[in-house]
Protein backbone atom coordinates (compact mmCIF):
# COMPACT_ATOMS: atom_id res chain seq x y z
CA UNK A 1 0.00 0.00 0.00
CA UNK A 2 1.28 3.07 -0.91
CA UNK A 3 -0.60 5.21 1.81
CA UNK A 4 -0.66 8.12 -1.35
CA UNK A 5 -4.30 7.42 -2.82
CA UNK A 6 -5.38 5.29 -0.62
CA UNK A 7 -9.13 6.34 1.21
CA UNK A 8 -9.00 7.59 4.93
CA UNK A 9 -10.33 3.84 6.18
CA UNK A 10 -7.86 2.23 4.58
CA UNK A 11 -5.19 5.01 5.69
CA UNK A 12 -6.41 4.08 9.04
CA UNK A 13 -6.19 0.06 8.86
CA UNK A 14 -2.94 0.73 7.30
CA UNK A 15 -2.05 2.41 10.35
CA UNK A 16 -3.28 0.18 12.96
CA UNK A 17 -1.39 -2.93 11.51
CA UNK A 18 1.72 -0.77 11.51
CA UNK A 19 1.12 -0.16 15.07
CA UNK A 20 0.19 -3.60 15.55
CA UNK A 21 3.35 -4.97 13.80
CA UNK A 22 6.08 -2.59 14.97
CA UNK A 23 8.74 -3.63 17.11
CA UNK A 24 9.38 -0.09 18.88
CA UNK A 25 7.13 2.97 17.70
CA UNK A 26 7.42 6.10 18.65
CA UNK A 27 5.19 9.07 18.71
CA UNK A 28 6.28 12.48 18.35
CA UNK A 29 3.26 15.15 18.98
CA UNK A 30 3.08 18.73 18.29
CA UNK A 31 0.26 21.56 19.58
CA UNK A 32 -2.20 19.77 16.86
CA UNK A 33 -2.99 17.25 19.38
CA UNK A 34 -3.92 19.47 22.10
CA UNK A 35 -6.34 21.52 19.97
CA UNK A 36 -9.37 19.46 20.69
CA UNK A 37 -8.69 19.69 24.70
CA UNK A 38 -9.02 24.04 23.77
CA UNK A 39 -5.55 24.54 23.82
CA UNK A 40 -4.64 26.87 20.63
CA UNK A 41 -1.77 25.85 18.84
CA UNK A 42 0.87 28.36 17.44
CA UNK A 43 0.68 28.38 13.50
CA UNK A 44 -3.16 27.76 12.70
CA UNK A 45 -5.34 30.78 12.03
CA UNK A 46 -6.38 32.32 15.24
CA UNK A 47 -2.88 30.38 16.64
CA UNK A 48 -0.89 31.82 19.50
CA UNK A 49 1.65 33.13 16.89
CA UNK A 50 -1.78 35.24 15.63
CA UNK A 51 -1.50 37.09 18.53
CA UNK A 52 1.46 37.25 19.93
CA UNK A 53 4.94 37.81 18.76
CA UNK A 54 7.20 35.33 18.90
CA UNK A 55 10.32 37.58 18.30
CA UNK A 56 8.93 39.41 21.75
CA UNK A 57 8.96 36.10 23.73
CA UNK A 58 12.46 35.33 22.26
CA UNK A 59 15.24 34.10 25.25
CA UNK A 60 17.68 36.95 24.33
CA UNK A 61 14.80 39.04 24.75
CA UNK A 62 13.81 37.75 28.03
CA UNK A 63 17.19 37.64 29.67
CA UNK A 64 18.43 41.01 28.39
CA UNK A 65 15.01 43.31 28.45
CA UNK A 66 12.87 43.44 31.42
CA UNK A 67 9.68 45.33 29.00
CA UNK A 68 10.41 42.30 27.15
CA UNK A 69 10.31 39.98 30.46
CA UNK A 70 7.24 41.91 31.62
CA UNK A 71 5.74 41.33 28.07
CA UNK A 72 6.46 37.00 28.35
CA UNK A 73 5.22 36.97 32.11
CA UNK A 74 1.64 38.75 30.58
CA UNK A 75 1.58 35.99 28.37
CA UNK A 76 2.40 33.51 30.41
CA UNK A 77 -0.71 34.62 32.90
CA UNK A 78 -3.15 34.36 29.70
CA UNK A 79 -1.55 30.80 28.61
CA UNK A 80 -1.50 29.48 32.05
CA UNK A 81 -5.17 30.50 32.60
CA UNK A 82 -6.13 29.45 28.97
CA UNK A 83 -4.43 25.84 29.88
CA UNK A 84 -4.55 25.43 33.86
CA UNK A 85 -8.32 23.16 33.73
CA UNK A 86 -7.96 21.66 30.16
CA UNK A 87 -8.21 17.95 30.44
CA UNK A 88 -6.82 15.32 27.69
CA UNK A 89 -9.22 14.43 24.66
CA UNK A 90 -9.37 11.30 22.52
CA UNK A 91 -5.91 11.59 21.16
CA UNK A 92 -4.36 11.74 24.09
CA UNK A 93 -5.95 8.89 25.68
CA UNK A 94 -5.68 6.84 22.52
CA UNK A 95 -1.81 6.90 22.84
CA UNK A 96 -2.25 6.04 26.73
CA UNK A 97 -4.19 2.91 25.25
CA UNK A 98 -1.42 2.08 22.89
CA UNK A 99 1.24 1.64 25.73
CA UNK A 100 -1.24 -0.25 27.97
CA UNK A 101 -1.30 -2.16 24.65
CA UNK A 102 2.36 -2.78 24.69
CA UNK A 103 2.15 -0.76 21.08
CA UNK A 104 3.86 2.20 22.16
CA UNK A 105 7.63 2.63 23.13
CA UNK A 106 7.92 5.98 24.12
CA UNK A 107 6.43 10.03 23.33
CA UNK A 108 8.81 12.45 22.16
CA UNK A 109 6.58 15.74 22.59
CA UNK A 110 6.89 19.65 21.33
CA UNK A 111 4.02 20.00 23.96
CA UNK A 112 4.50 21.77 27.15
CA UNK A 113 0.87 21.31 28.33
CA UNK A 114 1.16 17.86 30.76
CA UNK A 115 -1.66 16.46 28.64
CA UNK A 116 -0.08 13.00 27.76
CA UNK A 117 1.49 11.97 31.72
CA UNK A 118 -2.42 13.58 32.61
CA UNK A 119 -4.02 11.14 30.12
CA UNK A 120 -1.99 8.44 31.80
CA UNK A 121 1.37 7.78 29.58
CA UNK A 122 3.85 7.23 31.88
CA UNK A 123 6.33 9.69 32.46
CA UNK A 124 9.53 8.06 31.74
CA UNK A 125 8.16 6.95 28.27
CA UNK A 126 7.61 10.79 27.68
CA UNK A 127 10.05 13.00 26.31
CA UNK A 128 9.41 16.96 26.33
CA UNK A 129 11.71 18.52 24.17
CA UNK A 130 10.48 21.90 24.95
CA UNK A 131 10.02 21.66 28.49
CA UNK A 132 6.66 21.77 30.90
CA UNK A 133 4.63 24.67 31.57
CA UNK A 134 4.02 23.49 34.90
CA UNK A 135 7.40 24.73 36.61
CA UNK A 136 9.19 27.80 36.78
CA UNK A 137 12.99 27.31 37.76
CA UNK A 138 15.79 30.23 38.55
CA UNK A 139 18.04 30.69 35.15
CA UNK A 140 20.73 30.56 37.35
CA UNK A 141 20.60 27.80 40.16
CA UNK A 142 17.28 26.21 38.53
CA UNK A 143 15.53 26.48 41.51
CA UNK A 144 12.01 25.14 41.49
CA UNK A 145 8.96 27.09 41.81
CA UNK A 146 5.12 26.21 40.86
CA UNK A 147 3.44 27.47 38.54
CA UNK A 148 0.70 28.61 40.82
CA UNK A 149 2.70 30.83 43.20
CA UNK A 150 3.98 32.88 40.46
CA UNK A 151 0.13 33.23 38.81
CA UNK A 152 -0.96 34.35 42.04
CA UNK A 153 1.80 37.24 41.76
CA UNK A 154 0.70 37.87 38.03
CA UNK A 155 -2.91 37.89 39.32
CA UNK A 156 -2.31 40.56 42.12
CA UNK A 157 -0.32 42.51 39.11
CA UNK A 158 2.81 42.10 41.34
CA UNK A 159 6.58 41.86 39.47
CA UNK A 160 8.08 38.32 39.21
CA UNK A 161 10.57 38.33 41.70
CA UNK A 162 14.14 37.17 41.63
CA UNK A 163 15.58 33.68 42.68
CA UNK A 164 15.29 33.24 46.47
CA UNK A 165 18.26 31.40 46.59
CA UNK A 166 20.49 33.23 44.13
CA UNK A 167 19.00 36.62 43.18
CA UNK A 168 18.65 34.90 39.45
CA UNK A 169 15.87 35.08 36.92
CA UNK A 170 13.01 33.25 36.96
CA UNK A 171 11.22 31.22 33.80
CA UNK A 172 8.85 28.93 32.86
CA UNK A 173 10.75 25.44 32.44
CA UNK A 174 9.71 25.83 28.83
CA UNK A 175 12.17 26.31 25.41
CA UNK A 176 11.89 29.87 24.15
CA UNK A 177 13.41 30.59 20.64
CA UNK A 178 16.90 30.86 21.03
CA UNK A 179 17.31 28.84 23.95
CA UNK A 180 19.15 25.35 23.60
CA UNK A 181 16.59 22.46 24.46
CA UNK A 182 16.92 20.31 27.48
CA UNK A 183 20.21 17.87 26.85
CA UNK A 184 18.85 14.68 27.90
CA UNK A 185 14.76 14.83 26.37
CA UNK A 186 17.07 15.39 23.13
CA UNK A 187 19.82 12.98 23.31
CA UNK A 188 16.92 10.35 24.25
CA UNK A 189 15.21 11.41 21.63
CA UNK A 190 17.18 11.13 19.16
CA UNK A 191 18.51 7.29 20.44
CA UNK A 192 15.27 6.43 20.15
CA UNK A 193 14.49 8.02 16.74
CA UNK A 194 17.41 6.13 15.15
CA UNK A 195 16.15 2.89 16.94
CA UNK A 196 12.94 2.92 16.14
CA UNK A 197 11.16 1.11 13.13
CA UNK A 198 8.01 3.03 13.26
CA UNK A 199 8.38 6.84 13.84
CA UNK A 200 4.33 8.50 13.65
CA UNK A 201 3.98 12.54 13.96
CA UNK A 202 0.94 13.70 15.38
CA UNK A 203 -0.46 17.17 15.09
CA UNK A 204 2.75 19.19 14.33
CA UNK A 205 3.39 21.40 11.36
CA UNK A 206 7.18 20.07 11.38
CA UNK A 207 9.09 23.63 10.56
CA UNK A 208 10.49 23.93 13.81
CA UNK A 209 14.28 22.66 14.64
CA UNK A 210 15.94 20.97 16.08
CA UNK A 211 12.26 18.75 16.85
CA UNK A 212 11.81 18.65 13.05
CA UNK A 213 14.92 16.66 12.32
CA UNK A 214 13.58 13.77 14.09
CA UNK A 215 11.31 12.32 11.86
CA UNK A 216 13.97 13.06 8.88
CA UNK A 217 17.05 11.00 11.12
CA UNK A 218 14.11 8.32 12.15
CA UNK A 219 13.47 7.85 8.11
CA UNK A 220 17.22 7.85 7.31
CA UNK A 221 18.03 5.15 9.95
CA UNK A 222 15.44 2.68 8.54
CA UNK A 223 12.31 3.23 10.45
CA UNK A 224 9.10 3.84 8.46
CA UNK A 225 7.75 6.99 8.95
CA UNK A 226 3.42 8.14 9.46
CA UNK A 227 2.59 11.82 9.84
CA UNK A 228 -1.30 12.49 10.57
CA UNK A 229 -2.07 15.89 10.17
CA UNK A 230 -5.05 18.50 10.10
CA UNK A 231 -2.66 20.05 7.20
CA UNK A 232 0.27 19.12 4.69
CA UNK A 233 3.80 19.76 6.26
CA UNK A 234 6.99 19.74 4.77
CA UNK A 235 7.65 16.39 5.22
CA UNK A 236 4.79 14.09 3.92
CA UNK A 237 7.28 14.22 0.64
CA UNK A 238 9.36 11.82 2.59
CA UNK A 239 6.55 9.84 4.54
CA UNK A 240 5.54 6.45 4.07
CA UNK A 241 2.06 6.78 5.16
CA UNK A 242 0.38 10.14 5.59
CA UNK A 243 -2.97 11.25 6.88
CA UNK A 244 -4.97 14.23 6.45
CA UNK A 245 -7.03 14.24 9.24
CA UNK A 246 -8.00 15.02 13.18
CA UNK A 247 -6.22 13.77 15.46
CA UNK A 248 -8.93 12.40 18.19
CA UNK A 249 -10.89 11.20 15.39
CA UNK A 250 -8.07 9.27 13.92
CA UNK A 251 -6.40 7.67 16.97
CA UNK A 252 -9.88 6.58 18.16
CA UNK A 253 -9.95 4.82 15.33
CA UNK A 254 -6.55 3.37 15.02
CA UNK A 255 -6.70 2.40 18.19
CA UNK A 256 -9.85 0.25 18.18
CA UNK A 257 -8.43 -1.16 15.07
CA UNK A 258 -5.71 -2.15 16.92
CA UNK A 259 -6.97 -3.94 19.73
CA UNK A 260 -9.56 -5.32 17.74
CA UNK A 261 -7.41 -6.38 15.51
CA UNK A 262 -9.40 -5.68 12.53
CA UNK A 263 -6.52 -4.24 10.16
N1 LIG B 1 -5.82 17.31 14.40
C1 LIG B 1 -4.77 17.23 13.53
N2 LIG B 1 -3.95 18.27 13.26
C2 LIG B 1 -4.21 19.44 13.88
C3 LIG B 1 -5.29 19.60 14.79
C4 LIG B 1 -6.10 18.47 15.04
N3 LIG B 1 -7.14 18.52 15.88
N4 LIG B 1 -5.27 20.90 15.24
C5 LIG B 1 -4.23 21.51 14.62
N5 LIG B 1 -3.60 20.64 13.81
C6 LIG B 1 -2.39 20.85 13.02
C7 LIG B 1 -2.29 22.20 12.37
O1 LIG B 1 -2.83 22.17 11.06
C8 LIG B 1 -0.76 22.42 12.34
O2 LIG B 1 -0.19 21.96 11.12
O3 LIG B 1 -1.32 20.77 13.94
C9 LIG B 1 -0.24 21.56 13.48
C10 LIG B 1 0.27 22.39 14.66
O4 LIG B 1 1.40 23.09 14.20
P1 LIG B 1 2.01 24.26 15.10
O5 LIG B 1 0.93 25.16 15.55
O6 LIG B 1 3.16 24.82 14.32
O7 LIG B 1 2.54 23.51 16.40
P2 LIG B 1 3.87 22.66 16.56
O8 LIG B 1 4.20 21.93 15.30
O9 LIG B 1 3.72 21.86 17.78
O10 LIG B 1 4.97 23.81 16.80
C11 LIG B 1 6.27 23.40 17.16
O11 LIG B 1 6.84 25.73 17.56
O12 LIG B 1 6.33 27.80 18.37
C12 LIG B 1 7.00 26.63 18.64
O13 LIG B 1 7.54 25.87 20.79
C13 LIG B 1 6.48 25.95 19.88
O14 LIG B 1 6.45 23.58 20.35
C14 LIG B 1 6.07 24.58 19.41
C15 LIG B 1 6.84 24.42 18.11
Amino acid sequence: MTGRDDSKEEKITDLARRLAESRETVIFTGAGISTESGIADFRSPGGIWDRFDPNELSYPSFVSNPVSRRNYWQFYREYWKEARDVEPNRAHFALAKLEDLGNLSAIVTQNIDGLHQKAGNSPEKIFELHGNMWEVRCLSCNDIYTWNDIFQLLEEGKEVHSCRQCGGLLKPATVSFGQSLPERALREAQRLSERCDLFLCIGSSLVVYPAAYLPEQAKNSGAKLVILNREPTPLDGIADLVISGEAGDVMSQVVKAVETRSF
